[in-house]
């Protein structure tokens, strides 16, 4: 049987998931689809039956139900477990299904080289700020510091994955020039959302990695003030692609090509900004 892939989410018209992957197996030649699934709450349940009962080979799992699924799967892989979200499910050979987080793993991978010994910021302490920083664990980084508005849900999260201490804002405004790397977490600068900067930037080392989840806009405002200190910024579309190239790399046993995807999809968002 031909073998299909698919995402599953609820909206899930605008993922472009499906474009990424449809993409990556014509070019590789590899005989599968990639679809996306429209799911609503009360049938998650079934859905998941279906998708097993029909012969899907793996599946994605976007908002909302990376957390809500994982009742359903045989098991969860460690980078799922710290963070208990699932975005991948990988069918093995003898028909279990497993879940796994590749959010965290596809940011690492976008910010390019960097060294275990480099002090990271990370501002925010959400969902996606947990798949980052359980990532970093994972990966044996251990300079980790956290910057969010209410101390008592990054307490929360350091508590949780048992790495990290948190500073507040101002303290991470105060104490930037110490930061190799810098991470946008919060949903502030994205299209329809507050404009406003998290923390001002004016004590940015010079040359540090600046990252934004956000990538739309591709540019957000944190992304531009970083720019007029020199640093590296990236976007979050290297994020977008690389947690799919890696589920694609657990699917079907070969890493697609990533970058080419980047510039794909800017090019398709309207933009020229590259960030790397
Ligand atoms: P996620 O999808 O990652 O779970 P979220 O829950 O929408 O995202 O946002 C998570 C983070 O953004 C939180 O750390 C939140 O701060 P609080 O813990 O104080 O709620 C932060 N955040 C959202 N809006 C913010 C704002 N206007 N200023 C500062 N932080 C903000």
């Amino acid at each position: 049987m031909k073998k299909w892939f698919a995402v599953i989410g609820n909206p899930i018209s605008h993922s472009l998931s499906p474009f990424m992957h449809e993409k990556w197996l014509s070019e590789l030649e590899i005989d599968a689809s990639y679809i996306p699934i429209h799911v609503e709450e009360d049938n998650l349940e079934e859905a998941i039956m279906g998708l097993k009962l029909l012969g899907c080979s793996g599946w994605n799992v976007t908002v909302p139900y990376k957390e809500a699924i994982i009742p359903f799967l045989d098991d969860i892989d460690e980078s799922a477990k710290g963070i208990g979200a699932v975005n991948t499910v990988v069918k093995t050979k003898d028909n279990r299904f497993i879940g796994y987080n590749t959010d965290g793993f596809g940011f690492i991978k976008s910010l390019g080289p960097i060294n275990l010994e480099d002090n990271i910021l990370i501002i925010g302490a959400g969902g996606a700020a947990r798949g980052i920083v359980n990532a970093f664990k994972q990966g044996g980084f251990t300079n980790i510091t956290i910057a969010n508005r209410t101390a008592k849900n990054a307490e929360k999260m350091i508590h949780d994955l048992q790495i990290g201490h948190f500073i507040t804002l101002n303290e991470a405004e105060a104490q930037l020039n110490s930061f190799d790397i810098v991470v946008q977490t919060t949903p502030q600068g994205m299209k329809n959302q507050a404009n406003t900067l998290p923390i001002q930037l004016n004590k940015l080392k010079q040359h540090a990695i600046v990252a934004d989840i956000v990538y739309n806009p591709l540019v957000t405002p944190f992304l531009e003030e970083a720019t007029k200190y020199n640093a590296r910024t990236i976007n979050g579309l290297g994020m977008l692609v690389h947690q799919g190239a890696i589920a694609f790399s657990y699917w079907n046993g070969v890493y697609p090509k990533s970058e080419d995807m980047i510039d794909r999809l800017t090019e398709n968002l309207g933009g020229n900004y590259v960030n790397r």
